[in-house]
């Protein structure tokens, strides 16, 4: 691996501590080491699924391979990103789902708090948005500050199908229309190599749209390390080897089949057994404003690859755990309360940082009064990191199961590390399960329908269903 130093790669290693789990110091509420030496076994049944099955496109397992495939993609990237960058005041993706969650976080976690209102001369690229909606306020809300004529839209979809994305690039394509701009001048289409209608529509144009395409073997909650992500980072000026390299870094922390010495096999178990002791629901609470959206990238990672209704041999095991995005020390102050007294259905991982991006003294005031006084001296980053290992130890004292995952520093190597625990974890989750871990059936039944209310053809059956279920009770309405 050639990104920077051997030594410079470990002391950026994202690590997991799982102590707060276990009965040593939850006692009866916490994980013996039996129960971990119980399921060993199919822990390495995961791991074995997982090693053996990677990059496989039929099963969706592309992604795992994202790290080291991309090498002429990348210059690719890199090449198109400095043109947006001269030519371009704004860029914005149009997309849903994995699409547009990954994007957002990592221009969350990388980019400045406040990038879009600090002046051009201090900003790497263009002003940035990420459109993953189709409510008409917010639409119109973009319009009112972006000039379409100069900006870059990417319209990120695998499909070219999703009616959310394709409603905002009809309603784009028809302003730059009517504003005399080659519409293929101001679109990137990042979609499916030739079955998408995002290629239909390139033909349509003249052939001259810029394209990236979306791996097969690669669905969109596991696609920010491929174009989806790269583009946009790239354009924003983030260092995209530094995500891949990441990604591979803790691909080889994750090579060995053994509980102790693989952390994403490790999260994964430890999740797998508190579900099965009915704690269903798992919150995931970093403690820093720049990893605030990792937790919504996570939701649908963990939701939607997790919660199917049969396993792979047809059982009915309406199977997954709901995660819960909260933020630290801020939800301290909103949901803290229930995670320590409320029901012992919840496993909580903090997400802490060693080194804030930057220091920020308290100054000396108040000193006559002593609720206040206490603070000067110390600093912003010793006051979150003292909050957030209180709050890991009041929970551990209440009995309520606790990890923590540290990154050293907030930076493109330990972000691409985290994406990659993450869906690794998911992964080895989804074999623990027995359940197919990269579909999503139970969100097309939502499609199905909205194509009936919008009259799409071919839904005539579907709307028949719909227009003979039972008429509205007024006594149900209030
Ligand atoms: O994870 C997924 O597969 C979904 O969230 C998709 O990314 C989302 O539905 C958008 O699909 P498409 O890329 O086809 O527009």
């Amino acid at each position: 691996m050639g990104y920077k130093t051997r030594e410079w790669r470990n002391s950026m290693r994202v690590t997991v501590d799982y102590n707060n789990m276990m009965a040593k110091f939850l006692g009866e509420k916490g994980i013996k080491d039996s129960q971990l030496k119980d399921i060993k076994g199919k822990a390495e049944q995961a791991f074995n699924y997982v090693a053996e099955n990677r990059g496989r496109d039929d099963l969706y397992m592309g992604w795992t391979e994202l790290p080291y495939n991309q090498d002429e993609i990348v210059a690719d990237i890199l090449a198109t990103a400095k043109e947006v960058r001269k030519k371009f005041k704004y860029f914005v993706v149009l997309g849903i789902g994995g699409s547009a969650l990954g994007p957002i976080m990592v221009y969350n976690a990388l980019c400045h708090l406040h990038y879009n209102e600090l002046p051009a001369s201090k900003r790497k690229g263009p002003k940035f948005y990420v459109e993953d909606n189709v409510d008409p306020v917010r639409m119109a809300a973009l319009l009112d500050i972006i000039e379409p004529d100069k900006t870059c839209f990417n319209v990120i979809s695998k499909s070219g199908a999703t009616s959310e994305t394709m409603t905002q690039y009809l309603i784009i394509a028809d302003i730059l229309k009517n504003a005399g701009v080659n519409i293929a001048d101001n679109v990137i289409f990042t979609t499916d190599a030739a079955r998408g209608n995002l290629i239909k529509i390139d033909k349509a144009l003249g052939g001259n749209v810029k394209k990236y395409v979306l791996p097969d073997g690669v669905g969109g909650r596991f696609s920010e390390l491929c174009p989806v992500g790269l583009l946009p980072a790239a354009v924003l000026g983030i260092d995209i080897k530094g995500l891949l390299a990441g990604a591979a870094y803790m691909d080889s922390l994750c090579s060995k089949p053994s509980i102790s010495k693989n952390p994403a096999l490790a999260t994964a178990a430890l999740q797998y057994i508190t579900m099965n002791e009915g704690k269903n629901i798992h919150v995931l609470m970093p403690y820093s404003d720049n990893l605030k959206l990792m937790a919504d990238w996570y939701c649908q990672l963990w939701a939607e690859s997790l919660g199917k209704a049969k396993d792979y041999d047809g059982n009915l095991v309406n199977a997954g755990s709901t995660p819960v995005k909260s933020l630290g020390v801020t939800d301290q102050h909103s949901q803290v309360q229930l995670y320590i007294e409320g029901p012992y259905d919840k496993v909580i991982t903090f997400i802490s940082v060693a080194k804030y991006g930057c220091e920020m003294p308290i100054p000396h005031g108040c000193e006559d009064i002593p609720d206040v006084g206490f603070l000067g001296g110390h600093t912003m980053q010793e006051l979150i990191q003292a909050e957030n290992k209180a709050t890991a130890y009041a929970l551990m004292k209440a009995g309520r199961m606790n990890y923590t995952i540290t990154l050293p520093e907030v930076n493109a190597f330990t972000l691409g590390q985290l994406m990659f625990l993450f869906e690794m974890q998911t992964a080895y989750a989804g074999a623990m399960l027995n359940i197919n871990t990269f579909n999503q059936p139970g969100v097309e039944n939502g499609k199905i329908a909205t194509f009936a209310l919008l009259g799409k053809k071919g839904y005539e059956g579907p709307k028949a269903e719909m227009d003979a279920a039972p008429e509205l009770d007024d006594k149900y309405i209030v």
